[in-house]
């Protein structure tokens, strides 16, 4: 896709900046819809109503889509972890900086991602949660790119990419960007 964005003045020192459209805001819906839909069929029969843990903050903009597409009972609950300060590479380590407030004991658990890149903030979450006696664990992202090392699959995932780094849709550039409703990647 040709389609680019120039920033203006309101994106202060973004502004000026080229953005290159990667994935359209119509892709993005349409592929949450059927995401949402294969969640839903998944979890109808399992007998208690699934939670969706987000992961804070690239995937609250996924995360409140994507709920809105699944169509049986559930609960949220969000965890935040950081593992880039202000750069656009990994620094190789994950720290949580907010944990879950519900008690997922036994209980049928999705968590949710914006972007898996290295494949360290999976792991992590992937060994976090895993203490956690819950009856079922999923994990869904919403981009994964291509060169991403984990050792497990993941079970839902929205779009494979470029290694790239990418903005927008919640994803961001130095904590900005993150209110683009495409995803686009800088040129
Ligand atoms: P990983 O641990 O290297 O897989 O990185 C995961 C986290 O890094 C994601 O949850 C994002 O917050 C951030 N991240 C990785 N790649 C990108 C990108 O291209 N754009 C914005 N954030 C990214």
């Amino acid at each position: 896709m040709s389609e680019k964005l120039v920033l203006n003045e309101n994106f202060g020192k973004h502004s000026g900046k080229t953005l290159k459209m990667l994935i359209s805001e119509k892709r993005i819906k349409a592929r949450i819809k059927e995401l949402g839909s294969q969640i839903s069929n998944n979890y109808r029969d399992v007998g208690s109503p699934l939670i969706v843990i987000g992961i804070l903050n690239g995937s609250f903009i996924f995360m409140s889509d994507l709920v809105r597409d699944i169509n049986i009972d559930l609960e949220v609950d969000f965890m935040r972890i950081a593992s880039y300060g202000n750069a656009t590479s990994s620094s190789g380590t994950v720290r949580m900086i907010k944990d879950i407030n519900a008690d997922i004991t036994n209980r049928h658990v999705l968590v949710v991602e914006d972007i898996v890149d290295t494949g360290l903030s999976m792991n992590f979450l992937k060994n976090r949660l895993e203490q956690a006696s819950t009856k079922s664990l999923e994990f869904a992202a919403l981009i994964m790119k291509e060169n991403t090392k984990i050792d497990f699959d993941m079970d839902y995932v929205g779009f494979e990419i470029p290694d790239k780094y990418v903005v927008g849709y919640g994803l961001d550039l130095a904590q900005k960007l993150r209110n683009l409703k495409s995803i686009y990647y800088l040129e």
